[in-house]
């Protein structure tokens, strides 16, 4: 070409990217000159800081408010986070490769660990007498309001292992996901105290979330996590211990510290402080009332009778 200005390696690129832009009847040199004007990317920009850090909003001038705003938003790109890998597995029509599965399942674990550990910015971050004040800016909104952890969970199991415990039997032989869902195990949690009605906090949720959630549980009906583990790598120890540890994290480890910081800012008089959304959550938080387990066949009859009283695995 005898043009000495550009590097071979410059050149070849040149010609990859004429090709490329050939393929689509596109013009290499228009965007040629969309790339000259074009700004340089900053951190700000890419990552979307301003707008990241403008989506506070407090209801009330207690400073600790912003804690509790901080960390559902934290907690909730986490959830993000793990979504990512679980749908990668779940949405796929491929079969998932051993050690694909195995990375994704752990990234997942890694998530969660890091939930576990990092929630006693709930439990002691916050000053108590703050917490009863901004809350009752709050009602009824609650974390139970969380559509990603009910989208996790469809993910993780068959549906029907998400039912209350005393439907789990009846709904293991059910193959309707609507019925199934109509038995789920938090729809039973929420009802109120004083009538046994729906919460407000149940009907908006439902009102909201009530289709994806029957959506997302027919589509992964036979490629949720559990199917895929009996389909493809039943009795593969490293994966069995790597969905237990899943399991025993978003089961136990994850609601119990949850449920410590319930005690903490609630217990004082159940009579008088309320939960936000209007559960008995004392007997619907702890893990060991509602039992649920995403692969119950991967534990002892001893490990599942005592679900939810040990900290560690
Ligand atoms: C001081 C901190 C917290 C307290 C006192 C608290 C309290 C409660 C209570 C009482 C419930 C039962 C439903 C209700 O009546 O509202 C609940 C449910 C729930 N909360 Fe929290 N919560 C706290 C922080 C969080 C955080 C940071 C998240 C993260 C997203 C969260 C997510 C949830 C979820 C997913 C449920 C439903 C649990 C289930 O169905 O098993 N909570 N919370």
């Amino acid at each position: 070409m005898g043009n000495k200005r550009f590097s071979e390696e410059v050149l070849a690129q040149l010609e990859k990217l004429e090709e490329k832009y050939d393929a689509m009847g596109q013009d290499l040199s228009a965007y040629l000159d969309g790339l000259l004007h074009s700004d340089y990317l900053t951190y700000w920009d890419y990552i979307q800081i301003d707008t990241l850090l403008s989506l506070q909003s407090p209801r009330t001038s207690f400073p600790d408010e912003k804690i509790f705003i901080l960390y559902h938003q934290i907690t909730e790109l986490y959830f993000k986070l793990i979504l990512n890998e679980q749908e990668q597995l779940i949405l796929s029509d491929e079969t998932p490769d051993r050690e694909v599965f195995l990375k994704r399942i752990n990234r997942m674990n890694r998530y969660f660990a890091h939930l576990v550990d990092s929630f006693d910015v709930m439990i002691e971050g916050m000053d108590p007498e703050q917490f009863l004040n901004f809350r009752m800016s709050l009602l009824p909104a609650s974390g139970f309001q969380s559509g990603q952890f009910r989208i996790i969970e469809i993910g993780c199991t068959d549906f029907h292992l998400l039912a209350d415990i005393n439907k789990k039997e009846e709904m293991a032989s059910s193959d309707s996901i609507k019925e199934i869902y109509d038995n789920l195990y938090w729809k039973q949690g929420a009802t109120e105290l004083a009538t046994g009605k729906k919460t407000l906090t149940l009907r908006q949720f439902e009102h909201k979330y009530s289709d994806e959630f029957i959506q997302r549980a027919e589509g992964v009906k036979e490629t949720n996590l559990r199917r895929l583990y009996f389909k493809h790598f039943e009795g593969d120890a490293e994966i069995i211990e790597a969905l237990r540890n899943l399991d025993y994290q978003a089961n136990v480890q994850w609601p119990l510290m949850h449920y410590k910081s319930a005690v903490r800012y609630l217990q004082k008089d159940p009579g008088v402080i309320k939960a936000t959304g209007g559960t008995n959550w004392q007997k619907y938080l702890p893990p060991r009332r509602q039992q649920v387990s995403y692969y119950p066949e991967l534990w002892t009859a001893e490990e599942i009778a005592n679900w939810g009283t040990r900290e560690k695995l």
